[in-house]
């Protein structure tokens, strides 16, 4: 994880937040290289989720919302997490990490997720848990404390305009249920994707990009009928699973686990959460939740509006059921990179790559001239590639040091002009991971390069 994040600061992927203020912690800027895969993975999603999808629409709804929302969600009464504080060296922690951590290390199924107050200041006694700073065992009692931003609207700061910065897209979605409805008339089953930031007052934020406060999602609500519900729950799991097969991810670092009946959140009937085996251990990647007629009901019951569909066929007038896939981005690209990192001896030296797959590269390919006097015969090749592919033009520093910039940024194909090419109009094409190297003519070469990028 330490290679990865000095790698992440040295080649322009992520930065710390506010860095020249001595930075903010948990706070991450995506750099030049890093804007671009992100983006680049969240175009993907967008692809295969909303354009590719006849039965999906797009959303792009407000950060802010009226707060009446989230007490329909749940999220005033239920968003919470326990927290208790160590006395001696003031650490604060979030009560069911630690008591799973405890479990992982003696062996035990880790499920926390519904256990109460009382259930988790038993287990701390009983085992002695001790504080993972300072090694004290002399915890405060457990208090809850609810995960969303609070802000307030208008120039009064009183309690009357207090609203929450969004904790999940996803209830922009089910706000728009009759928008969709009436205006696009779909039949069921459909669904409604968004990407956008959400925020959490997270207490425990950590490990890079893992957890932070402020981070985006790439949520979709898939509503259907009841009857049909479990059939598309099972579907959209197969779908996610082979969806990040298709980004790269390798399937030894990948699992399934279906929460147990007391891990599930308020509103869901199953979830399943995709896992990756991050550098620090399994982590949650991706959550697939039933989460049946809860939302559109309760939105229904909070605003006084109609949320039932009618069959055109059947003429039956019912809640839909909803079947939620909900992506972090950030957590993705940190399971993308972790995966293609890799280290290999190379002439008796450490070559650092990132063996991304190429429709997520940042930089599809970099034309990299020998010599200075060759610098404007690349420009050239550049400019020509550069109107069909994202490419890099580098000229500074020997060859193979720019080899070795780019295999760190996951560049897949590096094209290099030497002084032949001026007589035979050929290029060389190097390949990123088996650093094989070709010869091919310049008329011939977007042809070659989109041929092995196979994008
Ligand atoms: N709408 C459902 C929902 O938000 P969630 O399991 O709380 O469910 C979904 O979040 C996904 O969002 C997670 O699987 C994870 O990828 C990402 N996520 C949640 N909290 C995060 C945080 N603090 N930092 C980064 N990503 C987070």
């Amino acid at each position: 994880m330490k290679d990865l994040i000095s790698l992440c600061k040295r080649r322009g992927l992520i930065f710390q937040g506010s860095e020249i203020y001595g930075g903010l912690a948990n706070t991450w800027d995506y750099g030049p290289i890093g804007v671009e895969l992100k983006k680049n993975i969240k175009d993907h999603w967008w692809k295969s989720f909303v354009q590719d999808r006849a039965d999906i629409y797009g959303l792009d709804s407000a950060i802010l919302l009226n707060p009446r929302v989230w007490e329909a969600s749940g999220h005033v009464g239920c968003f919470n997490d326990y927290m208790m504080d160590c006395r001696k060296c003031k650490g604060r922690f979030r009560a069911d990490k630690l008591i799973e951590e405890s479990m992982i290390a003696a062996d035990q199924a880790a499920e926390v997720g519904g256990w109460s107050k009382e259930q988790m200041e038993g287990y701390i006694a009983e085992q002695g848990l001790k504080c993972p700073e300072c090694g004290a065992q002399d915890f405060t009692e457990l208090r809850q404390f609810n995960l969303m931003f609070q802000t307030h609207q208008g120039v009064v700061a009183d309690s009357t305009t207090a609203i929450y910065l969004r904790p999940e897209t996803a209830q922009g979605i089910f706000l728009n249920f009759r928008n969709i409805m009436n205006t696009l008339r779909p039949r069921l089953p459909f669904g409604v994707g968004q990407i956008g930031k959400a925020f959490r007052n997270e207490i425990t934020p950590g490990n890079f990009i893992f957890r932070t406060r402020e981070f985006e999602q790439m949520e979709m609500e898939y509503f259907c009928a009841p009857e049909e519900s479990l059939q598309h729950y099972d579907a959209w799991r197969r779908f996610c699973m082979d969806w990040l097969a298709d980004i790269g991810l390798k399937a030894e670092n990948l699992r399934m686990r279906d929460h147990s009946e007391d891990e599930l959140s308020h509103y869901s009937k199953a979830t399943s959460d995709i896992e990756y085996k991050f550098p620090f251990g399994w982590g949650e990647l991706w959550g697939i939740a039933h989460r049946g007629d809860y939302d559109l009901t309760q939105h229904q019951t909070f605003s006084g509006q109609d949320m039932h569909y009618q069959d055109p066929q059947s003429n039956q007038k019912f809640v839909p059921h909803v079947i939620e896939p909900s992506l972090g981005v950030d957590r993705l690209l940190l399971a993308v990179l972790a995966d293609a990192y890799d280290e290999e001896e190379v002439n008796g030296e450490t070559r650092s790559v990132l063996r991304l797959h190429p429709r997520i590269a940042p930089i599809k390919v970099a034309v990299l001239p020998l010599s200075k006097k060759l610098n404007d015969k690349g420009l050239a090749v550049y400019q020509q590639l550069q109107k069909h592919l994202v490419c890099d033009f580098d000229t500074t520093q020997s060859i193979g040091k720019r080899y070795r910039r780019q295999d760190e940024i996951g560049t897949p194909l590096c094209v290099t002009i030497d002084f032949e090419t001026l007589e035979d109009g050929a290029v060389t094409i190097r390949e990123r991971d088996s650093m094989a190297q070709t010869r091919v003519s310049l008329s011939e070469l977007l042809h070659a390069l989109q041929a092995k990028l196979a994008i």
